[in-house]
């Protein structure tokens, strides 16, 4: 069976992007990475994925008269890919309603919290002086709210007294990179889909999956 293309977006380190792009060299990966945009040209992220022999491309958004004209050329490179599925993977430029209008139902996301509680940035710092016991991550659909959209799956870790920010990221981002994967993986095998604003598991109107953690 063909594969589903994936489209990563970038802005940074891009180790979210490796886990996707290691996880699609099995042979039974039902997806592979058809190619990488960052809107920053010099993210560590595009080195990562050129040795790893995939296309990519810089699309700095500088010098773009707004959001959407850099989005619509964003979207114009994917296109040109093929790409079915966009993930976003650190990719730190807020986008016009257009990008996800455009996309809906094949754009997601990771975020380091359990969403809904903590959009943002600085999210981990926003979990510890909150107080809460359990944090993780998030891979949601995307829409035109920021970090708001349908949820897909969570991972969830632990928040000990002992954690500062980098600590708990640390933990998180192992999460993040075990769900990441398996997301993918779930839509590659055409199990996941958006309906009425909802995530749709099997065929079933499904809550989002849960994944625990029990790593300190
Ligand atoms: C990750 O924590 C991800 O959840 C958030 O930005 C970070 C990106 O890290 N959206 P990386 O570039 O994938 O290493």
């Amino acid at each position: 069976m063909a594969k589903l293309k994936v489209g990563i977006l970038i802005s940074g380190r891009g180790s979210n992007m490796a886990a996707l792009i290691e996880a699609a060299k099995a042979a039974d990966y039902p997806a592979e990475i058809a190619c990488v945009v960052s809107n920053v040209a010099d993210a560590p992220g595009l080195k990562i994925a050129q040795a790893a022999g995939i296309a990519t491309t810089a699309i700095p958004h500088k010098g773009f008269p707004d959001r959407e004209s850099f989005d619509r050329v964003v979207s114009a490179e994917l296109e040109k890919q093929g790409v079915e599925l966009v993930a976003m993977a650190g990719f730190m430029r807020i986008q016009s309603p257009w990008f996800p209008g455009h996309w809906q139902g094949r754009i997601i996301n990771i975020h380091p919290s359990l969403l809904p509680a903590f959009p943002g940035l600085h999210v981990q710092q926003q979990a510890i002086d909150a107080g809460v016991r359990i944090s993780g991550c998030t891979v949601h659909f995307v829409t035109a709210d920021l970090d708001a959209g349908p949820i897909i799956a969570q991972s969830a870790v632990p928040v000990l007294a002992s954690d500062d920010a980098e600590i708990l990221a640390a933990r998180i981002l192992r999460q993040e990179h075990r769900l990441y994967p398996l997301v993918v993986r779930w839509f590659g095998e055409g199990r996941i889909s958006l309906a009425g604003g909802r995530v749709v598991v099997d065929g079933v109107p499904a809550a989002a999956t849960l994944l625990f953690s029990t790593e300190p």
